[in-house]
């Protein structure tokens, strides 16, 4: 089968990775990809966010499946115009992508199904947010309710706090009109995870789990990124979770949609808060984590892209997922000043030799080549490196074996990815 991966980062080039191994898979492309993804994939260059332009692509070079990255293109329709075409698609539709998209439909939904979640209202002007804020008093977290590519959230720890980052938002206009809206919600206490679990519309399946790291610097420290890390399987969900959080969290998430008449194809990815009584739900991705599929997809033994097809088609139920008895753990490399301002054009050198290490792998994010053909940093993230091994401490070594042959000393990574597991694995 002819297979279109759309998107351009470290999950993508990991995805392509995967899905490159498929016996099913003929053909592959990416859109619009990175040079880390053309080892495997042919790329064109058409955007992410191109909705038209991706029809156009898959009906022209006759795609049989194509699988979406980001949200952005998922908030946007891409998937149903790519179904609109007559082509299976692995993401959900615009209608159903609200979950991530809007903050305010996701609490709405959590509240009408009974999903765990923290108690929440949402406020359109700005002088109710403030007088709720007043009521309820601090630490309180004050979120955009659209897309503010993962910095809308305000732990306020006091009152004033959260009123400046409600002017912020809502008058200041930091986040556009995704902001202009928000949800103030209940602080939740307790371990972070992150689940993932596939959705055909009708039945769900356990994927994944991991653990991530946002803050830029050791010891969770610094302003928040997109991910510096992460690893997978995470300790916390040991198969009572596992079991607790599909019945408590996802099945009704799954059911509650195609109620809603908005079944949800593609992959729920749950950030939770394990708290004391149980787990509650944080915010839902409708789609692959980064870095989180960097760790995960070196751990499946299965085959990655008949799950994934066979969730597009509707058929999820005769799937079971595979996966070899080992952690995995990706380390970002971001360039200096990230999340920041930061350069971009920077030689990296030492890939070959990183390549060349066992039971490690370096995926392309923020990458780009320059005439002369070497790789470039062009991005914020620019590489993942994803060591494996029986547990996390000997993953965590791994990544680090294979970072240490990489010479760009124009970037940065954090040296203590993994932290709270490998303390665990110790006890
Ligand atoms: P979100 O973008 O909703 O995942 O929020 C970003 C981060 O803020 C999460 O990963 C949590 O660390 C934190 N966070 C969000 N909501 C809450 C909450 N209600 N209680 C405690 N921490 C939260
Ligand atoms: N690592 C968090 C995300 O993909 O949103």
């Amino acid at each position: 089968m002819k297979v279109l991966v759309v998107g351009s980062g470290g999950r993508e080039h990991a995805l392509c990775w995967a899905f490159a191994k498929s016996p099913l898979c003929a053909e592959l492309f990416c859109a619009p990809g990175n040079p880390g993804i053309e080892a495997h994939a042919t790329c064109l260059p058409v955007k992410a966010d191109d909705v038209s332009g991706l029809v156009s692509l898959t009906i022209e070079k006759k795609i049989d499946f194509v699988m979406v990255g980001p949200e952005v293109p998922l908030a946007l329709g891409l998937a149903d115009a790519i179904r609109a075409a007559g082509v299976p698609c692995f993401g959900p539709s615009k209608a159903a992508a609200q979950l991530e998209a809007s903050k305010g439909f996701m609490k709405d939904l959590c509240k009408k199904y009974d999903i765990p979640t923290a108690a929440y209202e949402r406020f359109s002007d700005p002088e109710k947010a403030k007088a709720y804020v007043q009521a309820q008093g601090a630490p309180i977290v004050i979120k955009a309710d659209g897309l503010a590519a993962g910095k809308g959230v305000t732990i306020a720890q006091t009152v004033e706090e959260a009123i400046a980052a409600i002017d912020e938002s809502m008058t200041g206009g930091a986040f556009g009109d995704a902001g202009a809206e928000i949800v103030v919600e209940e602080f939740m206490t307790g371990e972070e995870a992150s689940f993932f679990a596939l959705c055909d519309g009708e039945t769900a399946l356990y994927f994944a789990s991991a653990q991530d790291h946002k803050a830029v610097y050791d010891g969770d420290k610094g302003p928040n990124t997109g991910g510096m890390g992460a690893y997978s399987p995470a300790p916390v969900i040991d198969e009572a979770m596992r079991d607790r959080v599909m019945k408590e969290i996802i099945l009704p998430t799954a059911e509650g949609m195609k109620k809603e008449g908005m079944p949800f194809t593609g992959i729920f990815f749950a950030g939770l808060m394990i708290t004391k009584t149980g787990p509650r739900l944080i915010e839902y991705n409708v789609r692959f984590g980064d870095p989180e599929t960097q760790a995960m997809l070196p751990r499946l033994k299965s085959d990655l892209l008949s799950a994934l097809f066979a969730t597009a088609k509707g058929m999820l139920g005769g799937i079971e997922l595979h996966w070899h008895d080992y952690a995995a753990l990706c380390v970002v490399m971001a360039a200096n000043g990230y999340p920041g301002t930061y350069e971009k054009g920077s030689v990296i050198k030492g890939l070959e030799k990183a390549a060349k290490v066992e039971d490690g792998i370096v995926f392309h994010a923020g990458t780009a080549r320059n005439e002369a053909g070497d790789i470039t940093a062009a991005g914020g993230r620019v590489l993942g490196v994803t060591g494996w091994a029986p547990t996390i401490t000997e993953a965590q070594k791994k990544a680090y074996e294979t970072m240490d042959k990489i010479n760009w000393p124009q970037g940065f990574c954090r040296r203590d990815i993994g932290w709270r597991a490998v303390a665990r694995e110790k006890k």
